[in-house]
């Protein structure tokens, strides 16, 4: 047969991209310290075999290597010799513990390490050289790479006390963290919000302290028994993994006292709180009985993780308790202490040393510095590099956190802010070099479930890796373009990965009074994301209505709505509150104007028929500071009124208090008003659990008007022991509703 001319340019042009990928870089991530490129390729096939000095971890890691290969491709590796050979040697000139050596030549890959850690990451280098899909050969590029860590710390942390996660999506996890030569999970295992691990001495710890009664009466929890803990534990030492257990105290420790409230300072009963922030309920400090239950609940933890490290939180304690406490005070005393500062470094020193005395090493946050902390101690700065500095003129060896928070959105923390985050920032890094072990980057889960946590942490946590590793911010294009093969594996594994530098899903709701519309506007971080919904209460599913851009709501409903991507729900579903009422659509007219950062919905914002969420900055709501709300509604007709309602939140934490009084008007001609009703609200600034408050005028008979107005009288200036005190509160309202 002869060949056409045009099939020759063909078979041309795949040479020359075949011979391009092959000068091409390897795609590996992190970027090991230095490759070369040799020539030829090492075929492997199935009479390649694999050798390695004796061992039972080396045995292990050869057999964890065999079946990758063949989930991989397909390829059973031979028993013994007469093909290509893949050869495991020590090498004790190799300078490192987690340092290796790859050379791959025509006929053999010679593996080099001074330990089997080296041996693990040159395992997961080759299989991320090794592309996955059947065949009866691999052709692996000849090359050398030497590898070594810059930092010694590479970790992520779960808090899994806010949502649970199960067993298998943290094995998952784990399996991605190890492929990336992250050589550290961090299980934060309590919180306020739940108790997760189960211990045998204190049986209530699991059975009161992992369940909280949300606020819609639902009841939420799960803990992991003993034996799923030494699983995990195990599943990640074969790959290469350390688990560190956090147990936190004194402060964060709602749910162990809700179990336990005899070591609480006012040994009252408390709930496990479904309530996200700082919470003023934490361990005793002045009862003996307290340090009793933490050293045995940590015998059991010591038990479970054979890890170095164990971290014990330590931040955000307030101080309340023990300010008001007569044993705490005693303590104080009798220790010659200052305050309740030092009352929380004592707190961690005795600890500290109870550790010290099981050969463990303890991590606190940065708080743990309050008082003076040990020089042992680890401590994992959270806060900026002002506790950084402390930490290290101190001689503490510290783990970089703050950067890392991947619960902040994808917008405001990029893949590329992640990727050129500057370790060595600060000058006293450079000067104490050996003090600093690396970074972690905690998911913190308030509002992270396992439908969003994989688009939290995937690509950002690529990037962290490469950071810790390399220890220097590289070259983000290049990253970017390794990253290409690295989602086709991410894509094959099933893993929800997020957005680079973009919301996975925004939301844009309004009413379009002239059309007599609600208008739902959405736009995904990913082009093919699209959007489904439910309008009866119901969570949103792959089989629900889908759209695209936007959709129209012609009927009032509750309406759910997530994103989706390729069947997967892609982050948690957003609620919307529709409502008709005498007032939808009218226009308002405010005696103070709207605070400009919570106007969005502008002169209709009170009247546009759609309710806030739990979420004061959702863009529904509107805030004022430091002014009253005082709004007329003009219905254009007279009409007969039954009832006026509107929303105030309160969420003082932030500010947010309700109004002091609220007071209801009608009028025929906006001029003179008739008074309907004043209602004292008792505000409570010190009131620190988040509610939305329905204040509502019901008339006996019908009224008939042309004009409402609302007054609400704001709180004032936020009193001594707020947060804020001296600052002017808010009042926040979403709706006027006139039936
Ligand atoms: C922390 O974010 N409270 C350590
Ligand atoms: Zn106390």
């Amino acid at each position: 047969m002869q060949l056409r001319p045009a099939f020759l340019l063909f078979a041309f042009v795949l040479l020359i991209v075949q011979s391009a990928s092959a000068r091409a870089d390897l795609s590996i991530i992190p970027q090991p310290k230095r490759v070369e490129r040799g020539e030829g390729t090492f075929t492997l096939d199935k009479t390649t075999s694999i050798q390695a000095p004796a061992g039972r971890r080396t045995a292990e890691i050869v057999r964890f290597f065999a079946d990758n290969i063949k989930e991989q491709t397909g390829i059973t590796s031979a028993k013994s010799g007469g093909g290509n050979r893949i050869v495991f040697r020590i090498n004790k000139s190799i300078g490192g513990d987690e340092a290796y050596r790859i050379v791959v030549s025509n006929r053999r890959i010679n593996i080099e390490a001074r330990t089997d850690k080296g041996f693990f990451w040159a395992v997961q280098t080759l299989r991320q050289m090794i592309q996955a899909g059947n065949a009866p050969a691999v052709a692996i590029p000849a090359v050398t790479i030497e590898d070594a860590p810059q930092f010694s710390y590479r970790g992520h942390m779960l808090d899994v006390g806010r949502h649970f996660f199960p067993v298998e999506f943290i094995k998952k996890q784990i399996d991605l963290l190890s492929y990336y030569k992250i050589n550290t999970f961090r299980w934060h295992l309590t919180e306020d919000q739940g108790w997760r691990i189960e211990i045998k001495k204190y049986p209530n710890l699991t059975r009161v302290g992992a369940w909280r009664a949300e606020a819609d009466g639902t009841r939420y929890g799960g803990f992991y028994t003993q034996d799923q803990i030494k699983d995990v534990v195990e599943y990640a030492r074969v790959r290469n993994v350390m688990v560190i257990p956090e147990i936190e105290m004194p402060g964060h420790s709602m749910a162990a006292l809700a179990a336990y409230p005899e070591f609480s300072c006012r040994m009252k009963p408390i709930n496990v709180t479904p309530e996200w922030g700082v919470h003023k309920d934490v361990f005793c400090a002045g009862n003996d009985g307290t340090f009793t239950f933490l050293q045995d609940v940590l015998d059991e933890v010591l038990a479970l993780f054979p890890s170095q490290y164990i971290h014990i939180g330590g931040d955000e304690v307030p101080k309340d308790r023990w300010q008001e406490c007569p044993k705490c005070q005693l303590r104080i005393k009798a220790e010659g202490l200052k305050d309740e500062h030092e009352l929380q470094s004592y707190f961690i020193k005795r600890i500290h040393s109870y550790l010290a005395k099981k050969g463990k090493t303890l991590i606190g946050w940065d708080e743990i510095l309050e008082g003076g902390a040990d020089r042992n101690a680890v401590i994992e700065v959270w806060r900026g590099d002002a506790e950084a500095a402390k930490a290290l003129a101190n001689g503490n060896r510290v783990i970089i956190a703050g950067p890392f928070y991947f619960d902040t959105p994808q917008q405001n923390k990029t893949l590329k802010d992640v990727y050129q985050t500057d370790l060595l920032s600060l000058p006293q890094y450079r000067e104490n070099r050996k003090l600093l072990l690396g970074a972690e980057a905690p998911l913190w889960t308030e509002c992270v479930t396992t439908v969003n946590a994989e688009s939290k942490l995937y690509p950002r946590l690529q990037a962290f890796a490469e950071v810790t590793w390399t220890g220097k911010r590289g070259d983000f294009a290049d990253f970017k373009r390794r990253m290409a093969t690295h989602y086709r594996y991410l894509d094959a594994l099933g893993i929800a990965y997020g957005p680079e530098d973009k919301a996975v899903a925004n939301y844009k709701i309004t009413f379009d009074a002239a059309k007599r519309v609600w208008r739902l506007n959405t736009d995904g971080g990913f082009d093919d994301i699209v959007f489904r919904y439910s309008t009866d209460g119901s969570e949103p599913s792959a089989d629900s209505l889908s759209f695209k851009d936007s959709i129209e709501f012609t009927q009032p409903s509750g309406i759910k709505a997530a994103p989706f991507r390729r069947d997967r729900k892609y982050e948690l579903s957003k609620p919307f509150a529709l409502v008709a009422n005498k007032a939808l659509g009218k226009p308002v007219k405010f005696a103070n104007p709207i605070d400009k950062r919570y106007e969005k919905a502008g002169e209709m914002a009170l009247t546009d028929g759609i309710l806030g969420s739990g979420d004061f900055s959702d863009g529904i709501w509107a805030g004022w500071q430091g002014a009253d709300l005082d709004a007329t509604i003009d219905l254009g007709l007279r009409a007969s009124l039954n009832s006026i309602a509107v929303n105030f939140m309160q969420q003082s934490g932030s500010w947010i208090v309700l109004p002091r009084t609220v007071t209801f008007y009608a009028s025929d001609d906006g001029g003179n008003w008739a008074e309907l009703q004043s209602t004292e609200t008792k505000a409570d600034a010190m009131d620190m659990s988040s509610a939305i408050r329905n204040i509502r005028f019901v008339a006996k008979r019908s009224i008939s008007a042309r004009f409402v107005r609302v007054e609400a009288v704001q709180f004032g200036k936020l009193p001594q022991g707020h947060n804020g005190v001296g600052g002017d509160s808010w009042i926040f309202a979403d709706e006027i509703v006139v039936e």
